[in-house]
């Protein structure tokens, strides 16, 4: 009810680059009423090449210091942040609503059993001890190819949506999986929603093409809900902020760009 005391702390969103607006963009649309500080390691970006440890320790301190200016909540909108630090931040902070993204294999696989599926992700996410885990868990129901996809971030980074250089990247790298080689793919990377239909006009229309941004969103919805932090008040219109540790005009401008265009292909 309106008399009811709100919390109105922000939920802070984090991410390598921009991609984690894709992620973003579903929580903002489930919790219209929260507010949201969006940050983008932009300076250290990508993570995906770089070691776990390092991007572990980044990562922590990102946490850490949103913490301490008051976040109610944290969502790692990037899959391999979330191999790198999740287990760790979940240690040292048991009582926090946090989440972290993975690659959604399991509806791809789920509506694709003796199927093949793509899964496309970091250097880092695919060789990562939480990958391999969640692979295990479901390799005996389809054939599952994991790609890693070094440099495909570097493109939604840059703006690159939809040139001549993307198609000839994507078409090299996506080659062996073309003209119906694959039922699926997993886009176990944040980045990659926003080169969605280029990946898509690739690999055949026939593809279907999965991603964890709305299961994510679900579960910070549903980990907040259990913790008596969501804002219910339904008039209240949150306010997103967005942050960066390399705020050029270009970025910031890119950043309010990719959460309003549409993500779907
Ligand atoms: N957006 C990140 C992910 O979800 C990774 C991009 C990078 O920094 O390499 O995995």
């Amino acid at each position: 009810m309106s008399s009811m005391k709100q919390d109105t702390r922000p939920i802070a969103v984090m991410d390598s680059g921009v991609g984690g607006i894709s992620v973003l963009r579903e929580m903002v649309r489930i919790m219209p009423q929260e507010d949201f500080i969006f940050f983008g390691d932009s300076a250290n970006a990508p993570y995906g090449t770089k070691t776990t440890e390092f991007v572990r320790d980044l990562v922590i301190s990102h946490v850490d210091s949103y913490l301490e200016r008051g976040a109610k909540a944290i969502a790692i909108a990037c899959n391999t942040a979330t191999a790198a630090a999740l287990k760790d931040l979940r240690q040292m902070y048991p009582e926090l609503p946090l989440v972290g993204i993975e690659p959604a294999l399991k509806p791809a696989v789920e509506q694709h059993v003796g199927g093949r599926v793509l899964v496309m992700a970091t250097p880092m996410t695919i060789r990562e001890e939480k990958f391999n885990l969640l692979l295990s868990r479901f390799q005996d129901r389809a054939i599952i190819y994991p790609l890693a996809c070094p440099g495909l971030m570097d493109y939604v980074e840059a703006g690159n949506f939809d040139s001549p250089q993307l198609y000839s990247f994507l078409e090299e790298l996506l080659w062996d999986y073309r003209n119906g080689a694959v039922d699926a793919v997993v886009l176990g990377c944040t980045h990659y929603p926003f080169v969605r239909k280029a990946i898509a006009k690739v690999l055949g229309p026939e593809i279907e093409i999965y991603d964890g941004a709305e299961g994510t969103a679900r579960e910070l919805k549903r980990r907040m809900e259990v913790a008596g932090i969501l804002c219910t008040d339904e008039k209240r219109k949150g306010v997103v902020t967005f942050e960066n540790s390399n705020p050029t005009p270009e970025k910031m401008a890119l950043s309010k760009h990719l959460l309003e265009i549409t993500l779907e292909s």
